[in-house]
């Protein structure tokens, strides 16, 4: 019996595997709208077997986008262009999600499609980006600390972008707290030099993320909420797998339902060393302490190393990013090395 072909079920939704596709920019909307690159790029994954496929980093605002073609769900129009590319993840067995995010001080940054690198000026589709402290990060322009109401925008456009999600047709939200983006630059000291109650103690710099939780697990109704986290800054002085232990619990108060473990990417002098399944540990560590689902990412490129990583309880679930990008149908090559049953669509079955 393979543990990564066994169905996962939250809140009512099964996941029929538990091989999951990780959030991946696309850098293709035009105007924050999704189109018929995503519905390609997205649907082969379903047809491929994902158990789930988690849309990319979706912006909330317009302000909220890492680059100028980023997706969004801040209109309407952005959300029923969504719901065509959710119905056809969806029409293909697989379970339908999206990442919301803002990108905080690290938006309003060039494509890494187009080779450039860093911020992109108001006069070239740029526009002046937001932070809980006006400290940049690396050589991008300096962020604006938000005020009062600047917080209170953003916990209600990650509830209003959930609204819009759910009716496109989305059965899991993600909320993005990890890589340096905007909730994980409140919750990390290294970016959070505020003295309100948004920063300072562990608990005021949680704050936002606990409230922006609380506001997507009510708009989201019966749809599943993750959180993703880096469980480390990896760089002195800044947030730590402790501090995801403690933050998970809380999450997992205010309605999170999974917790997806990765890391970094709050200072550009963080030290970390990819190699095969370098989160993991991190992963263990939360669900240990916690008891919360948890899902491993991170250079978990091989099925038997998948397979292992859930038969020894050190996660519920894997989420892959670049392995899909070579193999669009790497749930059926998993399925047929596992010896498992395999989710094929009737129209592929000749070749397994
Ligand atoms: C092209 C690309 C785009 C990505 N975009 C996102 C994103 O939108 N949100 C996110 O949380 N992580 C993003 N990531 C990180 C992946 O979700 C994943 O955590 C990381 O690539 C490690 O997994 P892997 O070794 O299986 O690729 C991206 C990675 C790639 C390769």
């Amino acid at each position: 019996m393979s543990s990564l072909f066994t169905p996962l079920s939250i809140r009512g939704t099964e996941m029929r595997n538990r091989l999951w596709v990780s959030p991946m920019c696309q850098y293709s909307a035009v105007e924050g709208v999704p189109n018929d690159w995503h519905h390609v790029h997205l649907a082969q994954f379903a047809a491929g077997g994902a158990g789930l496929v988690i849309a990319e980093a979706t912006a909330v605002s317009p302000e909220g986008r890492i680059s100028p073609e980023d997706a969004g769900i801040w209109t309407d129009a952005q959300a029923e262009a969504w719901a065509p590319i959710v119905a056809a993840i969806r029409s293909r067995g697989a379970v339908a999600g999206v990442q919301l995010g803002h990108a905080g001080r690290k938006a309003s940054t060039t494509s890494p499609l187009t080779g450039g690198r860093g911020t992109v000026a108001p006069a070239e589709g740029g526009w002046s980006t937001v932070a809980p402290s006006a400290v940049a990060y690396d050589a991008f322009a300096a962020p604006v600390a938000l005020d009062a109401a600047g917080i209170e925008k953003i916990v209600t456009d990650f509830g209003d972008a959930t609204r819009r999600a759910v009716r496109a047709g989305f059965q899991v939200v993600e909320v993005h707290a990890a890589h340096g983006y905007l909730l994980h630059q409140f919750l990390s000291p290294l970016a959070n030099h505020r003295d309100d109650e948004y920063g300072g103690s562990f608990e005021n710099r949680v704050r936002l993320l606990v409230r922006v939780t609380e506001a997507v697990r009510e708009a989201a109704g019966d749809a599943v909420v993750f959180v993703r986290f880096s469980a480390t800054d990896a760089a002195d002085g800044g947030w730590d797998v402790a501090d995801t232990v403690a933050a998970s619990r809380l999450v997992a108060d205010a309605g999170a339902d999974l917790i997806d473990v990765s890391s970094g990417g709050l200072v550009p002098h963080q030290h970390i060393v990819p190699g095969p399944g370098y989160q993991v540990d991190y992963a263990e560590t939360v669900r240990r302490e916690t008891g919360l689902l948890v899902a491993a990412v991170g250079m978990i490129d091989d099925p038997t190393f998948g397979e292992q990583i859930l038969a020894d309880g050190r996660a519920d679930a894997i989420l892959s990013a670049r392995e899909w990008l070579r193999d669009p149908h790497y749930a059926l090559r998993a399925a047929a090395e596992l010896g498992a049953e395999s989710p094929a669509p009737a129209q592929y079955l000749r070749a397994y």
